[in-house]
């Protein structure tokens, strides 16, 4: 096992906190090879609540990620999300004046930069420079310029930035933890990566990932990234409003919601009962299911209409051809595809992580799009090996057959 070829991804979620480990191959392919979980403690919608929950939840999620991949964890790529979150798109361009001047990978690292100093805004932190699209001597369009002979090279960018002291209170409770973050992604950035075929993004489309606090959305149009958000809303408004209209507890209330809730009330039969035994109660409750499909239905209509406004505020591109694509932990919501198709009124498919071989089927659901995406956006732009060194992995402390062994028994114990 060539430590070159690992990398470690933190998704911290309102939910929970999943920590995976990816190995990837000779040809390119991501395979997982640790995972750890615990429910969400200190955090919600990316903003640190209580920083020593937030350190021991991280910490507990590293700790079974380490024990199944079976070596020490260091280093890893971090998500980032939250209404703190903003985005703009730049132009920047150089002019050389070397006569058949041929690009090179630093004369775009020199735009990146130019384009850094010119929006670098007082106390925010920038998360994203991702350029896309280069012109070439005002005219040529090139998707990568380097080895091109040229004269002025254009770019223009799409920049996410993050506000500084939501940003330095995550980073410190992961260096809290003990792990070095190289890489913050956004949470939309990494949730595409691992659902979107590259035809949709040619077309244009529009992703949103639904977890427990936060609504991340993200357009793609010709290919390249217009826009991004992270909206204070999830599927934890869904619980507590279950919570509230039936008088139970939240964990009843989840329970129940992802036991019997559907998306749409339309075509329910009005008389179905649904029984319920409170958490520490003798006694049963009983609520009918339309009222409980019409809670879900009501708090999920109101996130996608916050979505469209949303939207139709940051006056988009026009013919998103591909549609939305839904992702995320309420994306597993019986029939919202249904609502969301009567609200958008284009195409919608609900988006699971792909392209990688996993150690536990339960990563191929909606809620790992943000994990698995964070490595598969680090392996797209070869990022992962400049971090190569990202594990203190000692190679002779362990051989397969037990690190294989431990991790099997790992994944009977935890799932
Ligand atoms: N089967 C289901 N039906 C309805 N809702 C579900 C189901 N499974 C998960 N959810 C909801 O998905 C949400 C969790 O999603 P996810 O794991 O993607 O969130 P997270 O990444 O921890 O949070 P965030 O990204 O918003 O900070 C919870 O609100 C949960 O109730
Ligand atoms: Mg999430």
């Amino acid at each position: 096992m060539e430590k070159d070829n690992l990398i470690v991804a933190i998704d911290i979620g309102t939910s929970k906190i999943t920590t995976i480990v990816g190995d990837i191959g000779e040809y390119n392919d991501l395979h997982i090879i640790g995972l750890g979980e615990v429910p969400s403690r200190g955090i919600e919608k990316g903003i640190v609540t209580k920083p020593q929950d937030a350190i021991s939840a991280i910490r507990a999620s590293i700790n079974q990620a380490e024990d199944t991949a079976g070596f020490k964890i260091d280093h890893a790529v971090v998500n980032i999300g939250g209404p703190h979150l903003e985005c703009q798109n730049e132009k920047e361009f150089s002019t050389f004046s070397i006569p058949q001047k041929e690009i090179e990978k630093e004369d775009i690292d020199a735009l990146t930069q130019k384009v850094a100093s010119k929006i670098g805004k007082e106390n925010y932190e920038i998360i994203h420079i991702l350029p896309k699209r280069f012109i070439l001597d005002d005219e040529n369009e090139v998707i990568d310029p380097v080895n091109l002979i040229g004269s002025k090279l254009e770019a223009e960018f799409h920049i996410v930035l993050d506000k500084i002291n939501a940003y330095q209170n995550l980073k410190r409770v992961i260096e809290a933890a003990n792990i070095k973050p190289i890489e913050f992604i956004a949470n939309s950035i990494a949730s595409s990566a691992a659902v979107l075929y590259p035809e949709e993004k040619d077309m244009g489309v529009i992703v949103l990932d639904i977890g427990g606090g936060t609504t991340d959305i993200a357009v793609y149009k010709e290919g390249s990234l217009e826009y991004t958000k992270s909206l204070p809303l999830g599927g934890k408004q869904v619980t507590m409003d279950i919570a509230h209209r039936f008088k139970i507890s939240k964990e009843d209330a989840e329970n129940i919601k992802k036991e019997h809730g559907i998306a749409v009330v339309e075509g329910l039969a009005s008389n179905d009962i649904i029984e319920i035994y409170p958490r520490g109660s003798e006694e049963s409750i009983q609520i009918e299911k339309y009222d409980l499909v019409d809670t879900i239905e009501a708090r999920l209509s109101e996130i996608f209409e916050i979505v469209k406004s949303d939207l139709s505020k940051a006056n988009l591109p026009k013919n998103l051809n591909a549609g939305i694509v839904i992702t995320g932990g309420v994306a597993n919501t019986l029939f919202i595809r249904e609502l969301a198709e009567s609200i958008f009124n284009i195409d919608v498919r609900i988006g699971k992580p792909k392209d990688f071989s996993g150690l536990s089927e339960k990563l191929f659901y909606p809620q790992y799009a943000t994990s698995i995406g964070m490595l598969t956006f680090m392996k797209n732009n070869n990022l992962f090996s400049q971090n190569s060194n990202a594990f203190s992995v000692k190679k002779d402390s362990f051989n397969i057959s037990e690190t294989f062994k431990k991790l099997i028994d790992k994944i009977k114990e935890i799932f």
